[in-house]
């Protein structure tokens, strides 16, 4: 059990039960000092309860608390503070982790249900943004928590593959298009293709017409149209490959917008006989007043369905494939007003299921403070981004380890991961500002400082040739106290994660175990022989696993040289 849990349920014990468990959790603190203890608590709103001086009140708890993981509890003024015991607390923890290696912190929370989880899903014919990559991370992180904690996480990669745009994109391309520079530059040329039409288009009312009847044909399944689509889409899902490759991310259904074609008929149908659609303005909209929301537009007066059509659509036919307990949407946060309409619509039609629908927002890439978008025609390649970030992680590997093997290897895992920590690191709300220098530093809170201490861990565990005997008494030195309450808090990090949606609350505590570790590091002697040498090369490797484990769960991988 948490330790903080421990301690706050034997306060409630004993004192009456006057306040409740999480009222007593809510209070408690980490103190500054070490002479204060591991945890406190302040008597005050307590003893308000009792009408009693708050110092007599934390005197009179303090004699009750007795626990085999407290080495003794003691009144400080108006304060509990609980002083742990280090060797029962370390023994337990480093047993633990021995024991269950990579399967510490595993939680038994989903019983194996399905929870779907929609991330990534980038726009095809255009290139892969900034923001797509955000949704790409936190989803695959998220999606690597949920499983740790008992789900069966399916990760659906909702491509953007229909709208008008085709129409312009078909239109555009046999006035201008190349077949052979679109196979070499496929994302760019499309790009191009696109941009030049609506250059053109300025000039040229015809030019609008033309790609309304492209798109009309398309959605009649014309076959000279529909070939050009689906080449339009492998060549584009070839190049978001490559980006997941090197993310090392997958997903278990591609199935876009697209996908939805002709199942959308049922969930309009669905809509009117539940009298829920209203005309406004020759369109089919669910009005969302009782809301205070705009509403909620089904189908245009042309007959053409809506990005939000799709999403109910895909909701109900998830629902039926999947049975999944949540649904869950990795989108920035610029499309909250358009789940928030889908979500109620569901719940208006009455399925049962419809409360299980949650968007994980999130905040912009920013460089040089301002969004980072696709100039007109200039396409940031992502894949291109990445490709450098992996490039200054080899300089920066070959300067600090020249004769180091794989190095080639050992540059992707850290230039990659450097990219996606420092995406993990943010509250997925903020902001994120962009710098490849930033991310790449080896000191402070970035990807290859973890990675750095993982190695630095590993290497010490090479150098002790002494087998672990599995005789583990436990630590009672000072030095290693930190990383001892670190290691032992790994798993409610992981459950505060899965509750509060947040990667970033791991990644968080991988940086305070790491510094933890690395002063632990710098002021003891590990490998020193003494009768405790054998206990302190246990929590190196405890240590280990579970920064090797946070990372995994990050998407990142933890090298054992760099
Ligand atoms: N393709 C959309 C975009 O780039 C994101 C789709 C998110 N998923 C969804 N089910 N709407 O904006």
């Amino acid at each position: 059990m948490e330790l903080k849990q421990v301690f706050a349920n034997e306060i409630v014990k004993h004192s009456n039960e006057l306040l409740t468990l999480l009222d007593v959790k809510k209070q408690i603190e980490i103190p500054k000092y070490n002479k204060q203890g591991d945890l406190a608590f302040p008597c005050f709103v307590l003893a308000k309860h009792v009408k009693e001086n708050p110092a007599n009140t934390a005197k009179k708890i303090a004699i009750k608390m007795k626990h085999p993981l407290f080495e003794q509890v003691v009144a400080n003024g108006p304060y509990l503070n609980c002083f742990l015991n280090k060797t029962v607390v370390s023994k337990n923890v480093m047993n633990t982790i021995l024991q269950q290696g990579s399967r510490f912190g595993s939680l038994k929370i989903g019983n194996g249900e399905n929870i779907t989880i929609d991330f990534s899903s980038p726009n095809i014919a255009k290139p892969f943004s900034m923001g797509h990559l955000r949704s790409t991370v936190i989803g695959n992180s998220y999606a690597n928590i949920l499983e740790k904690c008992g789900y069966n996480p399916v990760r659906i990669n909702h491509l953007g593959d229909w709208g008008t745009q085709f129409g312009k994109l078909i239109a555009a391309y046999y006035y201008w298009g190349d077949d052979e520079q679109i196979e070499v530059n496929p994302i760019q040329e499309l790009l191009n293709l696109y941009v030049n039409f609506h250059k053109e288009a300025n000039n040229d009312q015809s030019l609008e017409t033309e790609a309304r009847k492209w798109f009309l044909k398309l959605e009649k399944r014309d076959v000279k149209a529909t070939k050009l689509w689906n080449w339009f889409k492998e060549e584009s899902l070839k190049e978001f490959k490559k980006i997941y490759d090197l993310l090392d991310v997958y997903f278990d259904s591609y199935d876009g917008e697209a996908f939805y074609n002709d199942k959308m008929d049922e969930t309009v149908n669905i809509l009117k006989s539940k009298g829920l659609l209203t005309k406004s303005d020759g369109a089919d909209v669910v009005r969302l007043d009782e809301h205070d929301l705009p509403p909620c537009l089904i189908k245009k007066s042309d007959g053409a369905t809506l990005y939000a059509t799709r999403d109910l659509t895909a909701a109900i036919y998830r629902y039926n494939k999947y049975q999944f307990a949540k649904s869950i949407y990795v989108v920035g946060h610029e499309q909250s007003l358009h789940f928030q309409q889908v979500f109620l619509v569901l719940k208006k039609l009455g399925l049962n299921w419809a409360g299980n629908m949650q968007h994980l927002p999130f905040g912009f890439i920013l460089k040089d403070g301002k969004k980072m978008s696709t100039r007109k025609g200039k396409v940031v390649l992502l894949e291109k981004v990445l490709e450098e970030a992996v490039m200054l992680a080899a300089e920066k590997i070959k300067d600090r380890n020249p004769n180091l093997e794989n190095q080639s290897e050992i540059a992707k895992d850290v230039g990659i991961g450097a990219v996606i920590f420092h995406d993990l690191k943010t509250d997925r709300q903020h902001n994120v500002e962009f710098s490849l220098e930033e991310m790449l530093r080896f000191e402070g809170a970035t990807g290859p400082y973890i990675q750095y201490t993982h190695a630095r861990a590993c290497s010490i565990l090479r150098k002790s040739e002494k087998v672990m005997a599995g005789n583990i008494i436990g630590l009672e030195e000072e030095n290693s106290w930190s990383v001892i309450k670190q290691l032992y808090n790994f798993p409610f990090n992981i459950q505060h994660c899965l509750d509060q949606g947040k990667p970033s609350i791991l990644a968080s505590y991988l940086l305070d175990l790491c510094r933890e570790f690395n002063k632990y590091y710098a002021n003891q002697q590990i490998l020193t022989e003494d009768e405790q040498q054998e206990q302190r090369i246990a929590l190196v490797h405890c240590t280990a696993v579970v920064i090797k484990e946070g990372l995994r769960l990050l998407g990142i991988k933890a090298p054992e040289q760099m």
